[in-house]
């Protein structure tokens, strides 16, 4: 999968079926957010509101949605308000990106 997505080892565009590592940032999105929501590798017993990084990952459907939208490209969320090192937004792509916005890295 990594071969589509990637050209001379840079992103050419975001990962998609790519579990979220367990580690880094990620490990701190562990509640489901409709906002940003993961896809599940296997089909879960219960539909339980729990993420686990390290299992779930990052669809189309994380940052899309399937038919209209409110914003832009079909996006969850107005990407013009994701502004890394802002400090304070927690929404869209800071959902996954937990310290992206807050440690202004
Ligand atoms: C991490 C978030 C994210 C994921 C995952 C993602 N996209 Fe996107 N997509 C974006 C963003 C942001 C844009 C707008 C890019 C821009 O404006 O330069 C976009 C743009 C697009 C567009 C252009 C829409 C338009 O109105 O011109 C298409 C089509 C698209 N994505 C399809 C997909 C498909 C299919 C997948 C899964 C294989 C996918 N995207 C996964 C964030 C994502
Ligand atoms: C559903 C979770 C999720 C969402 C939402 C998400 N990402 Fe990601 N993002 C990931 C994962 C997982 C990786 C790959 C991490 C790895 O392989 O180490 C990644 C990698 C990246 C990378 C390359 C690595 C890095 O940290 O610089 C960039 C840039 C990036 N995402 C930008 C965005 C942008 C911009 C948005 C919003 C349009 C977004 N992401 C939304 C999960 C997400």
């Amino acid at each position: 999968m990594d071969s589509a997505i990637s050209s001379g080892g840079d992103w050419i565009r975001h990962p998609s079926d790519k579990v979220l590592p367990s580690s880094g940032e990620y490990a701190s999105y562990t509640t489901y957010s409709v906002e940003a929501p993961v896809g599940r590798t296997t089909v879960p017993d219960a539909m339980g509101n729990t993420v686990t990084p390290g299992t779930d990952v990052v669809t189309c459907l994380s940052c899309h949605v399937a038919h209209a939208s409110d914003y832009p490209d079909l996006l969850r969320w107005d990407y013009s308000t994701m502004n890394a090192g802002g400090g304070e937004n927690t929404s869209g792509c800071f959902v996954c990106h937990t310290e992206k916005d807050t440690s202004g890295s």
